[in-house]
């Protein structure tokens, strides 16, 4: 009777840790797809505020976007290279060195235009050095063409 209720528990265990496993490929490629297309309207209202003057209100997005870009670093898994129409091309797990230093540039970055809008002159020169650049960077190198 012990040992039929082990195997019972152990059963489960099994089970549930595969139901898991089987969710959590799903939640992490559409978790990383939300992120990347909030940070694609984050960056176009950065944009559109700037446009306008709007320095102060444009900061906190871009701290945002900063921190989105930190947590896609813990996105990227052994197990998430393909299902659920993700565009991540294999190459990102065959140099995952290169890609998180061009993710964590692309953070770094967005803190450094948070700073730079003070004083630059030209706000759209430093939008594309600071921000558009990073994306079209990676996007060559690690996303499917779609
Ligand atoms: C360090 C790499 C990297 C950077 C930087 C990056 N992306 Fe991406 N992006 C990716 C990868 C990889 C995918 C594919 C993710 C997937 O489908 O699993 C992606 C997907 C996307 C998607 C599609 C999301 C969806 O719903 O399928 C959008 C939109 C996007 N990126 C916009 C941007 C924009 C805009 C920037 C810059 C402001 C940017 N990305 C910066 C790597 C990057």
């Amino acid at each position: 009777m012990k040992k039929f209720k082990l195997i019972i528990i152990a059963l489960t265990f099994v089970l549930n840790s595969t139901f898991v496993y089987a969710q959590s490929v799903e939640e992490i490629i559409k978790g990383r797809k939300a992120m990347f297309s909030e940070n694609y309207q984050n960056g176009k209202k950065i944009s559109i505020l700037l446009k306008s003057g709007k320095k102060e209100e444009a900061k906190p997005i871009m701290k945002k976007m900063s921190e989105n870009y930190k947590k896609l670093l813990d996105y990227f898994p052994e197990n998430t290279k393909e299902g659920f129409k993700t565009e991540a091309l294999p190459s990102i797990w065959e140099n995952k060195d290169e890609f998180n230093a061009l993710m964590q540039k692309a953070s770094d970055d967005m803190l450094k235009l948070a700073k730079a809008i003070d004083t630059a002159d030209d706000l759209r020169g430093i939008q594309k050095e600071l921000m558009w650049s990073n994306c079209s960077a990676c996007h060559n190198r690690f996303r499917a063409p779609h």
